[in-house]
């Protein structure tokens, strides 16, 4: 896609936004956020999550975007001249940044593992276990520098190149593939003996879990999972034309991810419990239980090779829109400088991202407020930086364009107009303040 074309059809777009919100978020991530925090409680917050406050954020982004029609520093300045709001779009571009620089890390292990899963080594020969295993790839410091630089040299060349359009006809493929693997897993790993029980995990909540960093963390999962709160979906829906259903589109992209990290949920932790590991084992969790589930597979081996292929593309249809939000704020509309800046900027955020990739190794005992590294990024990035954002945007869509604007713009139904009002206006805002307020104290 170049700097100001259009997204040709509905299609486009949508595979677009779908593509950068399904990724790591909702097959890596989501599992072991479950899992590590009190499982049906965290899943049930984070939908709410969802539908009360990220969903609004994404559709008041996608407004932004469409009418500013440019990247996300310069759409603020257009459409609120001389007022601070740019300074939202700058905030976008830095935490996408240390987002990438956490993500690439993760991109690394995929590319470890698949290339493991190429020769067919992910089971280890030596009678070490899947989690060893995992542990030994994640604490080789070669290894991981390695292998999260061939992932953001991969996310350059694509983003260099704008050859986005044939990875948007690519998701078309391979996003329903993942389906279908995720529903096959899904059977297998439900048909466990002793499966029930991580059926119960995710589904019977346990009111004594909830916490108030619980409720944090599931509104962090809930803006990661969409990209909302950082300007990404601004940038994307400035390529949009007029006559996008904004409304539809936000709610399908929701709609999407939720039904993947509830099918992920269903692959891992039947298979957790009916195989006897531990659900809150933390970033290795579908390194560890993906490839115990593959091996009760008829030709499991392949299969597990296709599926990180696979996974592999999502991860990389989300790392190009965070690059892409940051080169689109360097570059502006000087498509020369577009090449040049790919790699400055994607050779810094490698740079800025060695530190996380070792701090599961050489870097381990290294902490910041009691966080790894990467957990600390991480936390700094989705659990301050992207509500903060989520913040600003609701404020922006709510009360700084006046409703006739708004409702233009949203083109629906009066009721879902003012249920998105009242949403963005009064719930998003105040819900973040408060849980900001109760999950950092
Ligand atoms: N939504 C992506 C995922 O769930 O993997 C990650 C992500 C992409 C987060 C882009 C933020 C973003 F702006």
């Amino acid at each position: 896609m170049s700097s100001r074309d259009q997204f040709s059809t509905k299609i486009g777009f949508m595979l677009a936004a779908a593509g950068s919100a399904v990724g790591l978020g909702a097959i890596w991530k989501f599992p072991y956020m479950a899992g590590s925090n009190g499982g049906s409680v965290f899943i049930l917050l984070f939908i709410l999550c969802i539908f009360l406050i990220s969903l609004p954020v994404l559709i008041a982004e996608f407004m932004i975007g469409r009418r500013g029609q440019a990247d996300a520093v310069t759409s603020f300045k257009t459409q609120a001249p001389g007022k601070p709001w740019y300074l939202v779009g700058y905030l976008g571009m830095v935490i996408s940044a240390l987002i990438l620089s956490f993500y690439s890390v993760v991109g690394g292990w995929i590319l470890s593992y698949l290339a493991r899963a190429a020769i067919f080594a992910v089971k280890p020969t030596d009678g070490s276990t899947y989690a060893e295993l995992f542990t030994k790839v994640i604490e080789n410091p070669i290894e991981v520098v390695m292998a999260q630089g061939a992932f953001i040299l991969l996310t350059i060349l694509i983003v260099q190149a704008g050859i986005k359009s044939g990875i948007e006809k690519a998701s078309k493929i391979i996003m329903p593939l993942l389906f279908i693997f995720f529903l096959v897993l899904v059977v297998r790993s439900l048909t466990l003996e002793g499966a029930m029980e991580g059926v119960r995990f995710m589904f019977v909540p346990d009111w004594s879990l909830f916490t108030g960093e619980t409720l944090l963390l599931a509104l962090g999962q809930a803006f990661f999972t969409l990209s909302v709160g950082i300007s990404i979906m601004i940038t994307y829906a400035s390529y949009l034309g007029k006559s996008e259903n904004i409304g539809g589109t936000g709610i399908n992209v929701a709609l999407m991810n939720i039904f993947i990290s509830i099918l992920a949920g269903l692959v891992i932790f039947p298979a957790v419990f009916a195989l006897g590991f531990e659900p809150d084992q933390g970033p290795g969790l579908v390194f560890v239980i993906l490839p115990a589930v593959f091996e009760q597979v008829p030709f499991g081996g392949l299969f597990l090779l296709i599926f990180f292929i696979l996974l592999l593309f999502a991860t990389i249809t989300s790392s190009i829109s965070l690059l892409e939000m940051v080169v689109s704020v360097a570059v502006g509309d000087n498509r020369k400088k577009r090449v040049r800046t790919s790699w400055l900027v994607g050779i810094l955020i490698f740079i800025i991202g060695i530190p996380s990739a070792l701090s599961f190794g050489v870097l381990s005992d290294r902490t910041i407020f009691g966080r790894s590294i990467f957990d600390a990024v991480d936390f700094l990035t989705n659990n301050i930086g992207m509500p903060l954002g989520a913040l600003f945007i609701s404020l922006f869509a709510g009360y700084y364009y006046s409703t006739k604007v708004s409702k233009a713009e949203l083109n629906t139904s009066p009721f879902m107009y003012y249920l998105w009002l009242v949403l963005i206006r009064i719930v998003s805002p105040i819900a973040i303040i408060i849980i900001f307020y109760t999950g950092l104290k």
